[in-house]
């Protein structure tokens, strides 16, 4: 779908901006020019998942949609069983309302926000134990996305195995950067899990990238097509949930796969509970079938290489205007270190959501924070938490944006930097919700 995107002035912006308590996630879209906000159902989808739409089945039990989702599944990521849900979250209350109790420990690689959220709101606690390397925006590793294994065998040998419902490992770990985990991470945690008794899960949402960075960067991957190195990445996997927004490139919807007919058996209570009957969990026939055939355009090499060739090319740009940025440059986001960008201001004013509030008012882009709004506060002491890490994400929404609307961004983000001295004041919280804040957040200028 082609869409119409209007200009703004900057009069306008600073006005709307105020309107909006200075959180983005309040703009009206017309507001934006150019809307970086998220690469999650923001794709469009081609002219085969328009067909498929037509062809949607919309009967309540046994479509044959949910039957066309169920053999794509099946044929690209190798799980027999798999419930519906409308996206990802969903498809993680549905898992974890059978997995996670009240003082369990979940390891894994920068938990997503919404992951934390049900493992937190479940009285457990999510434990990072990403690499190092992923929190110093300087350094140049293929897979900063990798989890640390040290950090990871010290959680499982200290904590009791009946504690531990799973590991999670987030393809490509998007809080750190869009940055992918290696195959040979996946086998060396896969190997630590058996070693301890502890269960694999992969939040999935861009498994997809993933495996295209494991082709690009990983020895012995280069001749493998991206379905066979999918295929090998979720053999190593008990679980799987997935947000298919991303890498099914659909507006809405998600699912949960797994192994186990028990498993399925029991989550199955929950999918009926809160998403929908087992055959379609909150999705109509239409999304069904988008979103199988998404699943297949989503893994082809060609659509990859153009759709991440493109992400690099805005952080290419940036690099030469001298903009701080992530390194190595994401899969789907290039991601502002704001901590050097804004080094002037204090992590108590939020350098990354004033940063985004900078690059709005400049050129009407909308970028979303990665920090310490994101971050939350402790659920125990409910001090904030100030992350390693403290980034303005600019999401790139797939087959959506041309190189010129690239340039734009680039040069508008390089004005701001320009003038960063000139930012001499951050934001401060006015009201805020308990848990999941930055949504809602309502911040005032210091
Ligand atoms: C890594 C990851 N996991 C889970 C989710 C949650 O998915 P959804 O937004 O579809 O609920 C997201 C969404 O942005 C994500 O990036």
């Amino acid at each position: 779908m082609v869409e119409p995107i209007r200009r703004s002035t900057r009069e306008e912006r600073e006005q709307w901006i105020k309107e909006a308590n200075y959180n983005l996630f309040k703009l009206k879209s017309d507001q934006v020019f150019i809307d970086l906000l998220t690469d999650s159902g923001t794709g469009a989808m081609s002219d085969r998942q328009w067909s498929e739409m037509m062809l949607g089945d919309e009967s309540y039990a046994g479509a044959s949609s949910y039957f066309k989702m169920k053999n794509t599944i099946k044929e690209i990521l190798g799980f027999d069983h798999f419930l519906p849900t409308h996206q990802g979250r969903a498809a993680e209350n549905v898992l974890f309302s059978v997995l996670v109790k009240a003082g369990d420990v979940v390891p894994g690689n920068s938990h997503f926000d919404t992951t934390k959220g049900h493992i937190e709101y479940r009285k457990a606690t999510a434990i990072d134990c990403t690499i190092d390397e992923a929190f110093d925006t300087t350094v140049e590793h293929p897979f900063k996305g990798n989890i640390d294994l040290n950090k990871l065998e010290k959680i499982l040998k200290d904590t009791p195995q009946e504690k531990i419902p799973f590991v999670v490992v987030t393809l490509t770990n998007n809080s750190s950067g869009g940055q992918p985990v290696s195959m040979e991470n996946i086998k060396a945690v896969r190997k630590l899990a058996d070693k301890y008794g502890a269960k694999l899960m992969f939040d999935s949402a861009r498994f997809a990238e993933n495996a295209y960075f494991i082709k690009k960067r990983e020895p012995g991957y280069a001749d493998k097509t991206i379905r066979e190195i999918v295929l090998e990445m979720f053999s190593h996997a008990d679980s799987m949930t997935m947000s298919s927004k991303k890498d099914a490139i659909v507006n809405i919807g998600g699912f949960t796969a797994m192994r186990s007919k028990e498993l399925y058996d029991k989550a199955s209570v929950f999918n009926i509970m809160y998403e929908g009957y087992l055959t379609y969990g909150g999705l109509s026939g239409r999304d069904m079938n988008a979103l199988a055939q998404g699943l297949r355009e989503g893994t082809e090499y060609d659509y990859l290489d153009t759709r991440i060739s493109q992400v690099a090319y805005l952080g290419q740009k940036l690099a030469e205007y001298g903009v701080p940025v992530q390194h190595p440059f994401g899969g789907h986001a290039i991601f502002v270190d704001a901590k050097r960008f804004l080094s002037h201001l204090p992590k108590e004013q939020f350098q990354a959501q004033t940063l985004a509030v900078e690059l709005y008012i400049e050129a009407g882009i909308r970028g979303v924070e990665i920090g310490a709004l994101l971050a939350d506060r402790d659920p125990v002491t409910r001090e904030n938490r100030y992350p390693d890490l403290e980034l303005l994400r600019l999401a790139i929404p797939r087959r959506v944006y041309t190189n010129n609307h690239m340039d734009y961004i680039a040069a508008a983000l390089a004005n701001v930097y320009e003038r960063r001295h000139s930012i001499v004041k951050g934001l401060k919280i006015v009201n805020e919700a308990p848990i999941m804040r930055h949504f809602t957040v309502d911040l005032a200028k210091v």
